[in-house]
């Protein structure tokens, strides 16, 4: 795995969420010695314990593996992470206020926690995604608060981790992008990043804070381009998935993030947006396409229960099964799930609903409550019910015996948010099939 001229680093990653874990377990991997620091004492507990905290295929055994190795360490004490290390990558969340303005207490905190535990020259790497302009402010608290003797250089390394293949995407990614000021800072990335064979693409710091934000921004508005166009396919009784395909051998449009359905959701699409529709304000400018790609977002949903209503026109005390609840197969993040929108539009009509997810359940009952229950299988939800809705693919969801299903329901009706199932074979074993954009046979 390593080069000739590798030369393991001693880094520390602050934060151990989603991003955070996979950057510090991945960085152990490629043969750097990581402590991963994180305020949690539960996940720091579980951590060294070689649990994972989130579920991630393939980072559990990579945790294990780094631990073993001796590369991989966890603490919850910044300074003596600090301390002990060359390069510092700050992965704490930035969430997005209601405004949009990306809310940075989290990262300001942090920001002093390094500067005051700063022994020597570092190179402080930002993952957790900023508006343009945060890595100078990152900068200024950091002056307010180090020695002023020591030297630091910042650094932007947006991540393009996708949930569900994280691990992969950090392994196998299309390209690095740092922002740096300095070629000493420079030096150190490439080292850092010596052994992953991708193009390393060096930009100014602002340049690659605008990457992060315009990237998800762009891959969102595909995603609301082609739902827009599902719902023209329903009017005049195209097939989207032909529509997509078509579309996508163009390799000016390229086939990924074509795929229509209930819209997108997780922790970064929804909130990237949002954070730049603001960026675009500060800067003043009015970016109406990401509204309107945002409230395309939304109408999916609007119109998924729309749908489930033509079907059952009153919902009130309607036994409805829920197929899927993460906001996409492969995780247990809920958040800003398609299915926390469906389900309370449900709720507001009185439906009856019991959900089933093959491992989101439990994240999905500090949102829910007990505003609705949950079934330990598949079929144990259809049990009763008048219908069954799709809202995540889990390939789980594929090998549903149909013939089982079909005597559990009370009425055969399925409206599918993730087009999982051909019309054709659903209309053939006597269900009332909706999907999105695809004629209803
Ligand atoms: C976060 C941002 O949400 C995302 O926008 C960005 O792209 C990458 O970083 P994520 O890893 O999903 O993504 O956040 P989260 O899962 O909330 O993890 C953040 C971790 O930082 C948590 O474990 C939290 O306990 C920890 N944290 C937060 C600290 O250790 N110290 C703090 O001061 C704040
Ligand atoms: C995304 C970006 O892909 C990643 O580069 C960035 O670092 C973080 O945000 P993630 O949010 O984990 O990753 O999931 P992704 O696979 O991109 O899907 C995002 C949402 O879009 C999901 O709700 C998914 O269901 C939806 N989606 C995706 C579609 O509706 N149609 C598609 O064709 C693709």
């Amino acid at each position: 795995m390593a080069s000739v001229n590798f030369r393991s680093i001693n880094i520390c990653v602050i934060g151990t969420g989603y991003v955070g874990l996979v950057t510090g377990v991945c960085l152990a991997k490629i043969g750097h010695s990581v402590i991963c620091v994180d305020n949690n004492k539960d996940k720091i507990k579980k951590l060294k314990k070689g649990i994972s905290p989130i579920y991630e295929p393939g980072l559990s055994s990579l945790i294990k593996e780094g631990i073993k190795k001796g590369r991989l360490s966890f603490s919850e004490d910044i300074n003596y992470a600090v301390k002990n290390s060359d390069v510092v990558f700050v992965c704490v969340n930035t969430p997005t206020q209601k405004n949009g303005k990306t809310d940075l207490r989290y990262i300001k905190a942090v920001s002093r926690e390094i500067a005051k535990a700063m022994n020597g020259y570092k190179v402080i790497v930002s993952k957790s995604t900023i508006a343009v302009g945060t890595s100078q402010k990152i900068k200024e608290i950091m002056k307010r608060h180090h020695h002023p003797k020591l030297k630091f250089d910042i650094v932007f390394n947006p991540e393009f981790l996708r949930e569900g293949s994280a691990v992969d995407d950090f392994l196998h990614p299309d390209r690095i992008v740092i922002g740096a000021e300095s070629e000493k800072a420079k030096r150190i990335m490439e080292q850092i990043y010596g052994s992953v064979k991708t193009p390393i693409i060096f930009t100014g710091i602002e340049a690659s804070e605008i990457i992060k934000h315009a990237s998800n921004a762009f891959l969102a508005t595909k995603i609301s381009f082609i739902n827009t166009v599902s719902n023209i396919c329903e009017k005049n009784g195209g097939e989207i998935e032909e529509v997509a395909l078509a579309m996508g051998l163009d390799k000016r449009i390229g086939k990924d993030f074509l795929k229509a359905g209930i819209g997108f959701g997780g922790s970064c699409f929804p909130k990237d947006v949002a954070a730049f529709i603001r960026v675009a304000k500060d800067s003043g400018y009015d970016f109406k396409l990401l509204k309107e790609v945002q409230r395309i977002n939304f109408n999916q949903r609007e119109q998924f229960v729309k749908k489930v209503q033509s079907l059952i026109p009153n919902l009130k005390n309607k036994k409805i099964a829920v197929l899927g609840l993460s906001f996409k197969p492969n995780t247990d993040d809920m958040r800003e799930a398609p299915s926390i929108d469906i389900i309370k539009m449900l709720l507001v009509k009185k439906a009856v609903i019991k959900a089933y997810d093959p491992v989101a359940m439990e994240k999905a009952k500090d949102i829910f409550k007990n505003k609705i229950t949950y079934g330990s299988n598949m079929y144990e939800v259809m049990k009763g019910a008048n219908a069954v809705l799709i809202l995540t693919e889990w390939a789980d969801f594929l090998k549903i015996d149909f013939k089982k299903a079909k005597k559990l329901l009370r009425s055969p009706f399925i409206i599918d948010g993730r087009n999982m199932f051909s019309p054709e074979k659903m209309a053939n074993l006597g269900f009332e099939y909706y999907s999105i954009g695809r004629k209803k046979l």
